[in-house]
């Protein structure tokens, strides 16, 4: 598996917004989407919980995209970056949004357990093999025309491996707290 881990698919924005207010997700709380696309899961977040967003991507254009649309908004609690979500260091982020394969999430799992034991993971459509989520969330989308499935975990709540519990690999991992706006 290379850089890029899966390709774009949009989750549909009926669901997003459901699955992150059921999650808990509140103003001024942080959000990190881990392949963030067009920006619509930072985007969403930000407008409409007061949420301070962060997407992180490994494309490029896509980045590009979304800064374009959350300008455009005038939206200033939502920021994107460019960079590979294997090797961010999620200290102070309350809420992680991935939609990711079993497979992707399994490599991520070293970035997403450098999040704080009360930071909540929120995965679309795929489970993280090995970990069982407080919560599972089937919810109806008028776009799509289908039920799409969240699972929702607590870091706190995860056993880890021995190799797990020794960190992340050498590379310099991207702070996310360094790019989280101020609050509104
Ligand atoms: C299935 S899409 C989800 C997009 C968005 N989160 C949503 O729910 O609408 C997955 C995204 O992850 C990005 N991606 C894949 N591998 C990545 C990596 N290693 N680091 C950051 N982004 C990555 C892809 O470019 C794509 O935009």
């Amino acid at each position: 598996m290379g850089r890029r881990l899966n390709p774009f698919v949009p989750s549909p924005l009926d669901v997003v917004v459901k699955a992150l207010g059921e999650a808990g997700l509140e103003r001024d709380r942080v959000l990190v989407d881990l392949g963030s696309g067009d920006g619509r899961v930072p985007i969403a977040a930000a407008r409409h919980f007061g949420a301070r967003a962060v997407g992180v991507e490994v494309n490029g254009r896509l980045v590009e995209h979304s800064l374009r649309i959350s300008r455009s908004m005038g939206l200033r609690n939502v920021a994107f970056v460019e960079g590979d979500a294997r090797y961010v260091d999620l200290n102070g982020v309350d809420f992680v949004y991935a939609y990711l394969t079993t497979e992707a999430l399994e490599v991520l799992k070293p970035a997403l357990l450098t999040a704080g034991r009360d930071a909540v993971v929120i995965t679309h459509g795929y489970k993280i093999r090995g970990w069982t989520p407080r919560e599972v969330l089937r919810i109806w989308s008028d776009t799509s025309y289908r039920y799409h499935t969240f699972y929702v975990y607590r870091v706190g709540d995860v056993k880890r491996s021995p190799e797990e519990r020794s960190g992340q690999s050498g590379i310099r991992a991207l702070r996310i707290d360094e790019f989280v706006p101020e609050p509104l």
